[in-house]
């Protein structure tokens, strides 16, 4: 590898439509973190970029559908997303954003240079617009029915209900999504980015020079090469983002694509006004691309062509992009709010930044999808964390308080299992090293856990708590190698558990840590008073986990009730349709919880014909059933009766779901009689 003078890291910039959630992280933001970490500990000259994408078709959706504007979105969510990456430990040296001044400035001027330059190419096509909104529609403004499953809600980009990628113009009477009007095909003009010029260098650049990158990247790319590149545009139809900085571009702005990654550059410029350049124009440093495999393409192949256009930058050396993380088995989705949000997370786990960070590189999707479950979340917490590396590191400073008075005792004679040990860990620099080096981080915090095991072992294994009785400088030697391997420790997990490692550090009190220093066993001086000894980790109790399914399974029934058009009427039907339905109106006699069924609550009702029992399931929603006493609600009387833990349900109570998630019971707004028909 080429001797590079400085490592420049950037990580996918977030859409600001959303909070960042344990996808995102495992996918790019931990590893990225994890490397930053290391090479600054390293010494080594290095700057972490990031930001917020606040441009995009998906952000001027959700705007219109709140009734608010797309700077109102982006606003609320960048805060959201930068706070959360600060409480998190996301060391960035910069999180700015995309709609920043100097952004739209750096990003106008590199569409100018290249436009200078002759290189885009100038096309017109026949795009859909909607005659009464006066506007051509994104791919995403138009609905329409699925030439492939015939779904009647698909979008001009991709059907969710098959997930085949399509263009408006494969759509079964297509809609506005603004209007609700027919569109009508009319020409427009863009500028494309020919990548198919550029075709021939990034062949050999990609698949000559870099065998290097991962597998997934490497064949990611290869496929595309192979299947020949094409023109792409640059810009588009739409009043949000930034305006195509060229006369007669009226309407139209960058596509965010185009300006994203450029976001990288301004953000940069905006921390280093005056050294910027050395970070992207000096052949002396190194440009590494931390994203997910979604992203493969735009930096590997566009955003190259782009920088290669423009002609003074450097090309990234290397792009770890990771694979997908599922979610307790099912794809992570914002839309369907099937997610782990990082800020609930903070929120619900304070102090357990590390915990999060642990479990997803032990479990990092980086070579294949992976899956996030909360009872491996539990068990990684209580047995491998707390079990092993807290209760090492406590019992080693808890028996030198006791024995020692809390200073490091000196080191006596060794003997060979002592030298065994000793030799055991010698190495982990150089594994851990070995690993990170090529982006393998969950080989990398296992080499580190091993140290922890090592001296767990070692503690287990020579009692020190059985010699203190009859040979105080043999116990003395233990404890000393003891916290020679906690401080170890505090050096090797610096880059994964910042936090652990910090209070690690104060425990055995080590101002600095130098990773050169990692695997000395002279660390620790004999003589040296130590800090106050606290827990590192907790237990993670089974109730914070059942809460965890629990509000996850809450998510699957409303998405359920939805019937997965959470943005749409469900399809019309006939009033004889409705007229099959029995609503009726009944009072709650009584009401309570079914045992050992979470979610249930067993209603009896006075419907007016003598009387039944309902099972429901919104437990959660109302923790005093009894409060329901007396209440009058809806219900369908004809609906099949079903067996729910072991008794019969005779029918379903109606309620509405809550912007928080609560259910709530939907009653009569006066008083009626029992068993009337609701129609
Ligand atoms: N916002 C994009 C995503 O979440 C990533 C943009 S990365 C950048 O998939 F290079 F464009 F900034
Ligand atoms: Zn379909």
């Amino acid at each position: 590898m080429k001797n590079f003078k400085r490592t420049l890291v950037t990580s996918a910039l977030p859409y600001a439509n959303g909070p960042v959630h344990i996808g995102h992280l495992a996918g790019v933001y931990v590893p990225a973190d994890i490397y930053v970490r290391y090479l600054r500990l390293k010494g080594e000259e290095v700057l972490f970029v990031g930001g917020s994408d606040e441009h995009g078709v998906p952000i001027t959706i959700k705007a219109k559908k709140e009734g608010v504007t797309p700077q109102d979105i982006v606003d609320r969510y960048h805060g959201i997303i930068k706070k959360s990456f600060e409480d998190f430990g996301i060391s960035y040296d910069i999180y700015s954003r995309t709609t920043s001044q100097t952004h739209k400035e750096t990003a106008s001027e590199f569409f100018k240079t290249l436009y200078e330059k002759g290189e885009f190419i100038e096309k017109s096509s026949e795009q859909y617009y909607d005659e009464q909104a006066h506007q051509f529609l994104a791919d995403r403004y138009i609905t329409g029915t699925c030439p492939h499953c015939k779904n009647p809600n698909a979008y001009g980009d991709q059907c969710e209900a098959c997930g085949t990628s399509l263009s408006p113009l494969d759509l079964i009477e297509p809609k506005s999504a603004i209007t609700g009007s027919k569109p009508v095909l009319r020409e427009t003009k863009h500028w494309y980015l020919p990548l198919d010029a550029h075709e021939a260098w990034l062949r050999q650049w990609i698949l000559e020079e870099h065998p290097e990158w991962k597998s997934n990247v490497y064949g990611q790319c290869k496929s595309w090469l192979d299947m020949g590149l094409q023109p792409r545009a640059v810009s588009r139809d739409l009043d949000w983002g930034i305006p195509v900085p060229v006369e007669g571009a009226e309407g139209k702005v960058l596509y965010v694509w185009f300006d994203a990654p450029i976001g990288y550059i301004s953000n940069t410029k905006e921390l280093l006004p005056e050294t910027w350049e050395t970070w992207w124009k000096d052949s002396d440093t190194r440009m590494l691309h931390f994203i997910g495999k979604d992203n493969i393409v735009f930096h590997c192949i566009v955003f190259p062509a782009m920088l290669k256009a423009e002609g003074s930058y450097i090309l990234p050396d290397n792009v770890p992009a990771n694979e997908f993380l599922n979610l307790e088995g099912d794809k992570i989705s914002t839309s369907r709010n099937w997610a782990v949000w990082l800020h609930e997370y903070l929120e619900e786990f304070p102090g357990k930044q590390d915990v999060l960070r642990y479990v997803l590189t032990a479990n990092a999707p980086e070579t294949k999808d992976n899956d996030f479950t909360w009872k491996d979340f539990q068990t990684r917490n209580n047995s491998e964390l707390v079990a092993i590396f807290g209760n090492f590191v406590n019992r080693a400073l808890v028996l030198t308080q006791k024995y020692f008075e809390g200073k490091v005792p000196p080191c006596g004679e060794l003997t060979d299992y002592d030298r065994e040990t000793l030799k055991e860990f010698a190495d982990v620099k150089k594994q851990v090293e070995h690993y990170l080096d090529q982006f393998k981080f969950r080989e990398a915090q296992k080499e580190a856990m091993n140290l922890a095991r090592i001296g767990n072992k070692y503690l287990a294994d020579s009692e020190p708590w059985k010699l203190a009785k009859t040979d105080m400088a043999r116990t003395g030697t233990i404890l000393h190698i003891a916290l020679q391997i906690a401080a170890n420790l505090a050096i090797a997990f610096e880059p994964f558990l910042p936090f652990s490692a910090e209070r690690l550090r104060k425990m055995l009190q080590m101002p600095h840590v130098e990773w050169e220093r990692l695997g000395a066993i002279d660390l620790l001086q004999a003589g040296t008073t130590l800090g106050e000894v606290e827990l590192l980790f907790d237990k993670i109790e089974d109730a914070a986990i059942e809460a965890q399914i629990e509000k996850l399974l809450a998510t699957k029934r409303a998405n359920e009730l939805d019937n997965y058009s959470p943005n749409g009427v469900k399809e019309n039907v006939a009033f004889d349709d409705f007229a099959k339905m029995d609503i009726r109106v009944g009072t709650v006699l009584a009401c309570s919880k079914v045992p050992k069924a979470d979610k249930l609550l067993e209603f009896k009702l006075d419907d007016g014909m003598g009387g039944r029992t309902i099972l429901s399931g919104i437990a959660q929603s109302y923790p005093n059933p009894e409060e329901l006493v007396g209440k009058q609600v809806l219900f369908i009387a004809n609906f099949e009766p079903r067996k729910l833990r072991g008794s019969m349900s005779e029918g379903m109570i109606l309620s509405a779901e809550n912007a928080d998630g609560k259910l709530v019971l939907v009653e009569p707004s006066k008083t009626v009689v029992n068993g009337v028909s609701v129609g």
